[in-house]
């Protein structure tokens, strides 16, 4: 029986986000989660915060450490997604506010320190938003980076292109110079681009299934789901909306799932008509070294029933 990966998640909720720190939190077995770490992204830091521990608490989880971090991205001006999650960045259902306690410590403060005092290549890091805690985490504790495990990530976009402009994907967007620290600085990286979160469609009756669990984690995820999918299917024509997030943790519980390639993967940091654009080398065409396992594709269902089943034991 191996021990459970020891993560730090890393988050904007985010409808989506709050699919993965539910999944994470369900499964016990393959992960253990040390803190829950916002950041300012799909909308402002202060509801990022707060929207974390209302995920923490619905699913009965008050005893998760919740930090605030960052709440602008290192240089440049925050960019959020209100036309895609709501002004709450949690709409759908109504939500009671949150009454755990936000830790008082600064979230990149406990990366840092999770890290030093953790065995060496002990700790995972899940960022799911902008990566700025992460990559402020790094400059401040450059020490630290030898230290982590693996990274997994939500970001970037190849052969889907970008969805906050025409060639960026929208944490990677709002932050490209964390992005950049992030993957030049050599920790073992895992990318969860568009191009495999646009495949796990939440469908209607994949929708279903999740508020058939008669629960009140089903009811209020289903809803936010009903909420979630506007954009996309608006915008792409999707049946459904994509549950990108949540596809970081099922790759750490259920790495079958996924396919990919180790390849080298750099971010525009100076074209502002390309800026936030990951150049993925997927056909090997650059002699630029390998950097990250760049997520391709998933058996969907697979993805969907994992998470299903999960979710149903919350
Ligand atoms: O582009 C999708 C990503 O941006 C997801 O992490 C979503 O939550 C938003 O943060
Ligand atoms: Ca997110």
């Amino acid at each position: 029986m191996t021990q459970p990966r020891r993560i730090i998640i890393d988050t904007d909720p985010g409808q989506d986000d709050a699919f993965a720190i539910l999944l994470a939190l369900a499964s016990p077995e393959e992960v253990e989660v040390l803190g829950v770490v916002a950041v300012a992204g799909n909308v402002p830091l202060p509801l990022t915060q707060r929207n974390a521990r209302i995920v923490c608490e619905l699913a009965g989880r008050r005893d998760i450490p919740v930090f605030a971090g960052c709440d602008a991205p290192l240089k440049r001006k925050l960019v959020t997604a209100e036309h895609v999650h709501g002004v709450t960045g949690l709409d759908g259902p109504p939500m009671v506010e949150p009454t755990m306690a936000l830790q008082g410590q600064h979230g990149v403060d406990f990366i840092i320190d999770t890290i030093r005092r953790a065995p060496e290549k002990t700790i995972t890091l899940c960022p799911l938003g902008p990566l700025t805690n992460i990559a402020q985490a790094f400059l401040q504790a450059p020490d630290i980076i030898a230290r982590v495990q693996e990274i997994v990530l939500m970001g970037g976009a190849y052969f889907e292109v970008g969805n906050i402009t025409p060639a960026a994907e929208f944490n990677i967007y709002v932050d490209p110079e964390a992005a950049e620290i992030v993957l030049k600085s050599g920790v073992p990286a895992v990318m969860m681009p568009l191009d495999v979160t646009h495949k796990v469609i939440a469908t209607r009756a994949r929708v279903e299934a999740i508020r058939a669990l008669g629960t009140n984690v089903g009811r209020v995820a289903a809803e936010w789901a009903d909420f979630f999918e506007r954009f996309d299917v608006a915008k792409y024509g999707s049946d459904g909306g994509p549950l990108h997030d949540p596809t970081v943790i099922a790759y750490l519980i259920a790495p079958h799932l996924f396919t990919g390639r180790f390849i080298n993967v750099e971010i525009e940091t100076q074209s502002e008509l390309t800026l936030g654009m990951t150049v993925a080398d997927w056909w090997g065409v650059s002699n630029r070294a390998p950097n990250a396992m760049f997520i391709g594709d998933v058996h969907a269902q697979g993805f969907f029933d994992l998470l299903t089943q999960r979710l149903g034991r919350l």
